[in-house]
């Protein structure tokens, strides 16, 4: 089902799109790809909307801190905006302090693409189309990015993220919803419980760029290898949370880079019984616990959000990897076709 959402400054429409399957009901904007709202039910068969939204095109316009968006070219920091591929420099958008966040002031997330709707077999989801032009925001090469949206039968929201270039690039596209299980508008996120398969994570500097350092997150507050409440480390005195008012940091999943999806983290809403879980082909997880929510902006369910009311689980390569040789290479060559997934399959 396809409706009128809005239209911008300069006329052009945003769509939205509704899609229902297997108990899962998605709201998609032409805008950014937004994922405007996602509602499960509970484990008494109630429906909540159980992400982060605004209700008119105007207020993600206005300051959406990338709800629901899909993030490109680059997600997260590039240092300075700068990197250099095959000896020649470039220099990306700065858009966060020094640094570029999310593809630069104009991302991905701030584009109109162009949704195709499409039923395959008991799957129902929206193709999702943008070119980018060479020189866009800085990056070089032509990106012809594809991104599917797929609700399956068993109610799974999968995305698979395709892209190529005409010359050699660096890519990093990810998901931007900003979760809470008990229901968007219902207070922090703080009693969920979650649990991330990785070991280590890359600990950031003052601006969360990656020192370069892959630290163990054994007896960090960083460690949820085990199954624990976001709150209860998020107040401890350690370095690492104070750059970023919280957990804002990429963990290195212990499975790697895989060639199909497999899962790496689990979040629980215990009041509702609400879970979620993540798999994927990617090599990390940015968890970003909804530190910058500041009580400047009223949701979609009319209340304000304010710090912690939801949180983040990017899939990604790491931040920053166009100055770490050391991390998972995220170059795009010519020839080449850039291909990731991440399933979200949801509970109760
Ligand atoms: C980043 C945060 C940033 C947020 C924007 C996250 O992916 O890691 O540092 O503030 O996006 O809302």
């Amino acid at each position: 089902m396809k409706s009128l959402f809005g239209k911008l400054a300069d006329g052009t429409e945003v769509h939205s799109w509704a899609l229902e399957n297997g108990g899962t009901r998605l709201k998609v904007l032409s805008w950014g790809g937004v994922v405007r709202s996602l509602e499960i039910p509970d484990r008494a068969g109630r429906y909540a909307n159980v992400c982060l939204g605004f209700d008119t095109i105007e207020d993600y316009v206005a300051g959406s801190p990338y709800f629901g968006a899909l993030i490109g070219r680059y997600g997260n920091r590039i240092a300075e905006g700068r990197f250099t591929l095959d000896g020649e420099s470039h220099q990306v958008d700065v858009n966060d302090g020094a640094n570029s966040l999310h593809g630069g002031a104009q991302g991905f997330d701030k584009r109109v693409w162009d949704v195709e709707p499409f039923t395959e077999g008991t799957d129902v989801g929206l193709y999702l189309y943008r070119t980018s032009a060479d020189g866009e925001m800085g990056y070089p090469g032509t990106l012809r990015t594809k991104v599917t949206y797929t609700l399956t039968r068993q109610g799974d929201w999968r995305i698979d993220y395709e892209a190529t270039t005409d010359r050699a690039t660096v890519v990093n596209l990810t998901s931007h919803v900003y979760w809470n299980l008990a229901g968007e508008s219902s207070g922090t996120v703080h009693d969920h419980e979650l649990e991330i398969a990785a070991s280590r994570y890359t600990p950031v500097d003052s601006g969360l760029i990656p020192t370069g350092e892959m630290a163990d997150v054994a007896g960090t507050p960083f460690d949820f290898r085990r199954p624990k409440t976001v709150g209860e480390d998020l107040r401890a005195a350690h370095q690492q949370l104070l750059y970023s008012k919280g957990i804002d940091h990429n963990y290195v999943l212990d499975k790697g880079i895989t060639g199909e999806p497999e899962h790496v983290a689990t979040l629980k809403d215990p009041s509702s019984g609400r879970t979620m879980k993540i798999a994927t082909t990617e090599p990390g997880l940015q968890f970003y616990s909804g530190n910058f929510l500041d009580g400047t902006l009223v949701g979609s369910g009319g209340t304000v959000y304010r710090q912690g009311d939801a949180l983040c689980l990017e899939t990604q390569h790491y931040p920053d990897s166009p100055n770490h040789p050391s991390f998972p290479s995220t170059v795009l060559r010519p020839g080449q076709i850039y291909r990731t997934t991440t399933v979200h399959s949801f509970g109760a």
